[in-house]
């Protein structure tokens, strides 16, 4: 599998919960490292470009007003087959199928306010880290003296 990066978002429920320390933490035991992050409000336009792919999808207008109702916390985390672990960690993307101890079960309310997101794949991944940083503001940590 070797070392990935994959992007998280903390997103506004979980934010609003005070719960940012409290994620990156699980995420960073299992063992993920964190090589960038910044707290923004996400303008309207951004959200809808971000979650463009579930454009035709009838969540997709409430999924956009959520993602824009507060403050979120983006970031990059980086380990060995670091896409699976984040999902690990997370959970299933509605709470009510995600394992017990996972972070969507543990905080999530619904699938609609469901705590964090989550790179599902490489090319996702690249997509999405991206979108949001440009490559000055990542500090990789692929050095072996890291690990
Ligand atoms: P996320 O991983 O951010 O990707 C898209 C989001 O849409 C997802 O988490 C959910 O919060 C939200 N969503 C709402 N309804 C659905 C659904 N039926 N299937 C998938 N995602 C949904």
């Amino acid at each position: 599998m070797g070392k990935e990066q994959t992007l998280l978002i903390v997103k506004p429920d979980a934010v609003r919960k005070n719960l940012i320390g409290e994620v990156l933490a699980r995420l960073e035991k299992g063992g993920l490292k964190v090589v960038a992050s910044k707290m923004v409000h996400l303008k309207e336009k951004e959200a809808e470009e971000f979650y463009a792919i579930h454009r035709e999808r009838p969540f997709y207008r409430d999924l956009v007003n959520f993602m824009i109702s507060g403050p979120v916390v983006i970031s990059i985390l980086e380990g060995e087959g670091a896409i699976a672990k984040n999902r690990e960690i997370m959970g299933a993307t509605n709470p009510k199928e995600a394992a017990p101890g996972t972070i969507r079960a543990d905080f999530a309310d619904s699938i609609d306010e469901n705590a964090v997101h989550g790179s599902d794949g490489p090319d996702t991944a690249r997509t999405e880290i991206a979108f949001f940083f440009t490559p000055q503001e990542i500090c990789p940590r692929l050095k072996a003296r890291d690990y």
